[in-house]
């Protein structure tokens, strides 16, 4: 293998593994600072997180950590549903919300956090690495979270996606897999249709652009890691398997939902939060299956209170359980423990040399 491949260089990798970000709760600060300390690269899904909060949690990382980390938002969409849309879909979330002791009708004040603040955040704060998914940063965008020093990695889950991050700027893409737990970050084709397994997906990237790319989806070990480097990705971006990790924020139920599923018991869903997204199944995903619902964000914003609620007490049945196909394969320990052991696998594992270009 030609080690440091581009993207480890470009990243500050000593060992080729991104921690990849986790909204809704199991990516926390101190993942992200094991991570980097241990020699990967931790991520702080900002997503979710409002710029006070933000700001203050990137602050918070740097204390812990003086090696290199990234900082992950969401590009937004924009938000077309109507008071018809609205009114059905909050209808059939009544009889759950009611079941958790919530007021009938959820009271949303914004569909998502404010991008843009989201962004200043960012740009103002030097983070070394920032990550996206759903889209594309406009050039402008994209040219000052370059001068604020920050290596881009762009989110694409087809060759199409790749060719324009490429084309906008970016300096890394993170190929995901349809294997990946969470929501699917497909934006330029139907989700359905971009569902395209890692195996396929990583070289089809990988021989499209010239820019590093990063393997997302399925990888849970140093098997995993060491395949996505023979399919020439440069370095793994890792999510289940960090979420039984004693760093991570993941909740009670969902550990355990997690622990005690196979790989048919992870399914996807459309219609929890509007977009696709995988997880264990569970009495919320089956329900709402045929439901008719507003597109993301606004169908996450509507169902999130009531997913928080549910996981509050402990029931995993209202909740999102997301996490990839290989789910089985996480293990607890600390996210030190499991970012060492890729290296001592990689180091016994004979790589070949990707071709020049294509890491
Ligand atoms: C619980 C959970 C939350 C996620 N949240 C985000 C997120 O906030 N931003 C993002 O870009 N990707 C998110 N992802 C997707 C990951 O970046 C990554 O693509 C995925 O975890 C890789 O597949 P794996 O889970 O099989 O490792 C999330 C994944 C999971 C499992």
């Amino acid at each position: 293998m030609m080690w440091p491949t581009a993207a480890a260089q470009l990243l500050g990798l000593e060992v080729p593994v991104i921690q990849a970000p986790m909204g809704g709760g199991p990516s926390t600060v101190e993942l992200a600072a094991a991570t980097s300390n241990a020699g990967g690269m931790g991520s702080l899904a900002g997503g979710y997180l409002g710029p006070a909060r933000l700001r203050e949690d990137i602050r918070r990382l740097r204390s812990l950590t003086s090696r290199p980390f990234a900082v992950n938002l969401f590009v937004p969409s924009a938000v077309d549903v109507t008071d018809d849309e609205l009114d059905t879909a909050l209808r059939v979330l009544e009889p759950y919300r009611l079941e958790l002791g919530l007021p009938p009708r959820a009271d949303v004040s914004a569909w998502s956090e404010d991008f843009d603040a989201q962004l200043d955040v960012v740009i103002d704060e030097r983070v070394p690495g920032f990550s996206f998914a759903f889209g594309l940063l406009s050039a402008a965008q994209q040219s000052r979270v370059r001068q604020s020093g920050a290596v881009t990695i762009g989110t694409a889950t087809n060759v199409a996606e790749a060719r324009a991050l490429e084309h906008s700027g970016v300096d890394i893409i993170c190929a995901q897999g349809a294997e990946a737990g969470g929501h699917h970050g497909s934006w330029l084709a139907a989700a359905d249709d971009s569902l395209i397994g890692s195996l396929a997906l990583v070289p089809l990237i990988c021989d499209a652009v010239r820019v590093p790319v990063v393997a997302a989806g399925g990888i849970m070990d140093g098997r995993g890691v060491a395949a996505v480097l023979c399919l020439g990705a440069g370095a793994a971006q890792m999510g289940t398997a960090f979420m039984l990790c004693s760093e991570a924020g993941t909740a009670a139920p969902h550990r355990a939902a997690i622990r005690a599923a196979s790989e048919t018991d992870v399914v996807t869903t459309s219609t929890v939060t509007g977009r696709l997204a995988r997880g264990v199944r569970n009495r919320l995903m089956t329900e709402l299956r045929d439901a008719k619902v507003p597109p993301y964000p606004v169908m996450n914003a509507l169902t999130a209170e009531l997913r928080r609620a549910s996981a509050a007490s402990n029931d995993d049945q209202l909740m999102s359980l997301w996490c990839g196909q290989a789910a089985p394969l996480a293990a607890a320990g600390s996210a030190d423990d499991l970012v060492r052991s890729i290296a001592a696998a990689l180091a016994s594992t004979a790589l070949p040399s990707p071709r020049r270009g294509a890491e």
